[in-house]
């Protein structure tokens, strides 16, 4: 069923969709980078902050045990048995990836010329996935095995687009953000 589909992988992805919508709000402070260059452009850049990557892990880490809380209610009212429930390891690292993956992405952003807020079509929307993927795997290959199943990371790779776009034009519109991406 779609809508059961569409629901798990949501579920599965919001520790991991959280962090960077955090980060947006408690950003600020000292870059990562503390302000270093490589080939006369910054190694991140000011968007990377450690408070920003702190508090953003710690709030999807949160949700996710958030999550396991309200999961069997959830399932009671809905009947969509698939929803996950998260291991500690699983849910820091989906949290964790995710900032890794933007970090990542702000790198390669800086290595091809783009200022910090240059758009990069493709890698906005889907750094994070990677990130919080590849960190699950590795921290909890069991639980991410049993979770991610081909049908659920190809209903990720659908819908996360989709949800991106829509929050950070919603982040955009109201003030938190700078730019729509
Ligand atoms: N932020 C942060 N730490 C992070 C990620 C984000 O402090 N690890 C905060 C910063 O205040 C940043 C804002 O969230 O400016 C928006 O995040 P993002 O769009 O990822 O950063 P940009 O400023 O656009 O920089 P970049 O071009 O490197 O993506
Ligand atoms: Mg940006």
């Amino acid at each position: 069923m779609v809508v059961s589909l569409v629901a798990t992988a949501f579920w599965a992805m919001l520790p991991a969709y959280v962090p960077n919508n955090v980060a947006v709000l408690a950003g600020g402070g000292r870059p990562i980078d503390a302000g270093r260059t490589w080939n006369g452009a910054r190694l991140l850049g000011d968007g990377k902050t450690w408070r920003g990557t702190a508090v953003g892990t710690l709030a999807g880490t949160l949700l996710a045990l958030a999550l396991n809380a309200v999961r069997d209610p959830v399932v009671a009212a809905t009947g969509i048995e698939a929803l996950p429930t998260f291991s500690l390891a699983a849910g820091f690292a989906l949290a964790f990836g995710a900032m890794l993956g933007d970090i990542g992405a702000s790198f390669l952003k800086r290595r091809s010329g783009r200022e910090r807020g240059a758009a990069f079509p493709g890698l906005d929307q889907l750094d994070f996935v990677v990130g919080a993927m590849a960190c699950a795997l590795v921290a909890d290959p069991a639980w991410f095995l049993a979770t991610f199943t081909p049908r659920v990371i190809a209903a990720v790779l659908l819908i996360t687009p989709l949800l991106h776009i829509t929050t950070n034009v919603i982040a955009f519109k109201i003030g938190v953000k700078n730019e729509p991406w």
